[in-house]
């Protein structure tokens, strides 16, 4: 079976975006989180067009390579402009959770509107054996509350970015990680974390 991952570029001081993110403008002033993917010599085997150091190459892919859907919340959704009608990744389709409709959704795109739950549950039915990517930090966050996420992949960029949308938000309680791998790369350490139960 596979697993549900959050995998983020984050900030130190936690943020996923810098400041006035959205469509067109993409992270905003925080589009620095993103340099890694493109600041090395070795070709992702995923995504077409990423040039990675090969410490980030060898973690990226890894990951990348197991997605079997990308469940992303409303703001992600349309802060990149709705994947242009598509999906984030390159072979995973895209499920989005929202509280309200998509009229503007597409027929390679599902909408689930019931909760994290649900969202999960339809993920996992589409990625089979492979892994449910969750993007977004109010999508991790709800997945985390509802106790249904199996690892977290922090992408930390040396940088305070001061302000932005943060990956961290409340919790109703203490949840343990358990450091899988730290993987020092250039421009970013990789943290790969399993969430306790
Ligand atoms: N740095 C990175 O690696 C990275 C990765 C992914 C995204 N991002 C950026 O992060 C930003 C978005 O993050 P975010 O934390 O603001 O938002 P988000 O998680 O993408 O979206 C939050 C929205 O998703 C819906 N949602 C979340 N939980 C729900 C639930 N339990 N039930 C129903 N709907 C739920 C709600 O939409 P409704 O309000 O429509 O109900 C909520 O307002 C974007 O700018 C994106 O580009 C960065």
């Amino acid at each position: 079976m596979g697993k549900v991952v959050s995998a983020h570029s984050v900030s130190v001081d936690g943020y996923i975006t810098g400041r006035e993110p959205g469509p067109g403008k993409g992270l905003g002033d925080g589009g620095m989180l993103f340099d890694w993917y493109f600041d090395g010599d070795t070709p992702s085997r995923v995504f077409g067009g990423f040039k990675l150091s090969e410490p980030s190459a060898r973690v990226f892919d890894a990951a990348a390579e197991r997605v079997g859907v990308a469940l992303t919340g409303r703001n992600t959704y349309e802060d990149s402009e709705r994947f242009g009608g598509g999906s984030p990744h390159p072979t995973a389709p895209l499920l989005l959770l929202s509280n309200h409709p998509a009229p503007e959704i597409t027929e390679r795109q599902t909408l689930v509107t019931t909760g994290i739950e649900d969202a999960i549950a339809a993920a996992r039915e589409i990625a089979g054996d492979r892994d449910v990517c969750l993007m977004g930090g109010g999508v991790t966050a709800a997945a985390l509350k509802a106790g249904l996420v199996d690892e977290v992949i922090l992408h930390q960029v040396p940088i305070l970015l001061g302000s932005g949308r943060p990956f961290f938000q409340t919790l109703p309680r203490h949840i343990r990680l358990r450091l899988i791998e730290a993987v020092p790369a250039p421009g970013v350490t990789h943290l790969h974390y399993a969430v306790e139960r």
